[in-house]
């Protein structure tokens, strides 16, 4: 059955460029799974963008002294060159700072507000007497009122770990400038979360068995504190608040929060008007059919597991003050929230401040999307925190990528074309041909089934069983001693052939730029899979500016074992992966300042 599955990819701050450890949490996974989720015929919308307001960009903008606005122009063009480079399939690309966006954000804002589910409160808040901003929580800094420690933060303490506010703080100060904030009273909304305690908590309940462990375990864990959330914060940078009296505040925006997640929607939104269909987000969003995957950091599962699913309940008339639909409609709330644990970096966190840092750009710049996208979903922080090192890269690229797979492409195409020019005619088989054929082909089950849940470790593995198998086959048969018997030879390259036609499909979700050409080298005609592209767009009266997106559908690629066919011409084959010097390790290291 043909499913519509939205993928959601959390949205990267528009404040910096990106570095392996962001992608390795929501950008390669929800690649490997929305290419496989086409691939097996389902109807895949993958929306993201950049999320560009709030306090993380405004703080950075003031430090490059550039406007809020030129900061997220300029960090909105890198971050989607490299997700571009990586070969990150979004259906759409966008960003926070359209039209579009803002309509959608408001549109919700009132529906939740319509329904009873916002309310205003007057609260103490820290502005900074120098520029007359509001500091945020996690910017002051000053002794803990519970444990003493000198370092606690305004929005919790890291010595004790209790949860603080600002003005409890012992003698607090600006970590931007070191001053003493200012308190006064303000005036916030509030997103009631109290409301949603029971429809939130039968909502995450019936995700057990389903959803990764850590996962649900932390979402369930937040259920039993729910308080009221400001969604609103004194600030000129954000979506303006849509009512009478707010509207025009200039120091009163939406929080990014409120405003960010809002974006799966509003991308999806921008995506169908583009499409030249514009109701057609509908059928990802209210169809009891379709299926809602996030992919993102552990930072970020309360906003997709707790205040997404609340907006979005709240918004639909959903919860203990019930309510109608706003005037999009209902609105389905996730399947899955997929998130993954930390990556960090030679065994320390990663800082760009610190220099303990590769961002993508530099990374691509050296080495292939594929090879980092190998070590991603082999070694990546699917289920447990786990560190990156030069070492293991150098040696998984080495030793699996290049050793295993290459070469097992590289020798079946290059005998097989040498000696035939051409797929060649099998005669009888073995039972070690049989064996082997039949092993890979029925991988596509169990490797289709992990790619389907998220478990992208144990998908890759099984996938690479099978190279792993298919060399040991050609240890055994030793096709290249068999000059005088060019009817074996032909039967065993035969085999060896289809199961690197296999392999390649199986590791299409993972390796596309590789599989690409694996499909071409064995006579495949047109696109496989699909690669993203940057297009140049505008709203109209807007600036241009830069989305990724693509036509995948137009791709061959299925999740399928598709017979080759004898007598399709083979050329020479190129090398599918380059081999890194060890020497690469040092190089690498000094720069971290190793
Ligand atoms: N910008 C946030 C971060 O980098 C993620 C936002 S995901 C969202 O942590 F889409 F929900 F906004
Ligand atoms: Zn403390």
């Amino acid at each position: 059955m043909t499913q519509h599955i939205l993928t959601a990819v959390a949205w990267p701050y528009a404040n910096g460029p990106r570095h392996i450890g962001h992608v390795s949490g929501f950008g390669v996974p929800s690649d490997v799974f929305s290419r496989y989720q086409r691939m097996a015929g389902n109807k895949v919308l993958m929306v993201s963008g950049t999320d560009e307001h709030g306090t993380p960009i405004q703080v950075q903008a003031d430090k490059e002294g550039v406007s809020a606005k030129e900061l997220a122009d300029r960090y909105n063009r890198v971050i989607a060159e490299d997700l571009t480079g990586l070969g990150l399939s979004y259906d759409l690309f966008t960003r926070t700072t359209t039209k579009n966006h803002y309509a959608v954000t408001q549109e919700i804002f009132k529906g939740l507000h319509a329904n009873g589910y916002i309310f205003p409160k007057t609260t103490m808040g820290a502005i900074s007497p120098s520029t007359g901003r509001t500091l945020p929580d996690r910017y002051i800094e000053g002794t803990c009122p519970i444990c003493g420690y000198d370092g606690a933060r305004g929005d919790q303490c890291d010595n004790c770990g209790n949860q603080l506010d600002p003005i409890q703080l012992i003698n607090p100060k600006s970590r931007i400038n070191g001053e003493t904030p200012k308190f006064v009273e303000t005036e916030h909304f509030m997103l009631d979360l109290p409301a949603f305690a029971e429809v939130l908590g039968s909502y995450l309940q019936s995700k057990q068995g389903e959803w990764r462990p850590n996962v649900l375990k932390f979402a369930l864990n937040l259920l039993g504190d729910l308080q009221p959330r400001a969604i609103s914060r004194d600030l000129d940078w954000g979506v303006p608040i849509p009512l009478d009296g707010w509207r025009d505040q200039p120091n009163k925006r939406l929080y990014v929060w409120f405003d960010a997640v809002i974006g799966y929607l509003s991308a999806s939104i921008e995506w169908a008007r583009r499409s030249g269909d514009p109701d057609a987000w509908r059928q990802w969003w209210q169809n009891p059919d379709a299926r809602g995957y996030y992919f993102m950091g552990k930072d970020n599962i309360v906003f997709h597991a707790e205040i997404w699913p609340a907006m979005l309940f709240g918004y639909s008339g959903i919860g203990a003050r019930g309510g109608s639909p706003g005037s999009l409609g209902k609105l389905d709330v996730p399947s899955e929230v997929v998130s993954s644990e930390f990556l960090t970096m030679e065994g320390k966190k990663f800082s760009s401040s610190r220099q303990v840092v590769i961002y993508v750009r530099d990374f691509l710049a050296r080495y292939d999307a594929d090879a980092l996208r190998y070590y991603i979903a082999v070694a990546g922080p699917e289920n447990q925190d786990t560190d990156f090192t030069w070492q293991e890269f150098v040696n998984r690229n080495n030793g699996e990528l290049v050793a295993a797979w290459g070469n097992l492409v590289n020798r079946s195409i290059s005998m097989a074309a040498k000696n035939f020019g051409a797929v060649p005619e099998p005669g009888d088989l073995t039972d070690a041909d049989r064996a082997l054929l039949e092993r890979s082909r029925n991988a596509f089950g169990p490797v289709g089934t992990e790619l389907g849940r998220s478990r992208f470790k144990n998908a890759i593995t099984e996938a690479f069983d099978v190279v792993r198998e298919a060399n040991k086959y050609l240890a055994e048969q030793e096709p290249w001693k068999l000059k005088d018997d060019p009817e074996r030879q032909k039967s065993i390259l035969h085999v060896a052939l289809q199961v690197v036609d296999d392999a390649k499909t199986m590791l299409t979700p993972f390796l596309p730029g590789s599989s690409n050409k694996v499909y071409s080298m064995l006579g495949g005609e047109g696109v496989w899979s699909g690669m993203p592209e940057i297009r140049e767009v505008d709203e109209d009266g807007g600036s241009p500016y830069p989305v990724i997106t693509g036509d995948y559908a137009a791709g061959a690629a299925r999740w399928e074992h598709r017979p080759i066919r004898p007598g399709t011409p083979l050329a020479p084959p190129v090398p599918l992966f380059k081999k890194l010097d060890p020497k690469v390790i040092d190089e690498e290291l000094a720069r971290l300042g190793e």
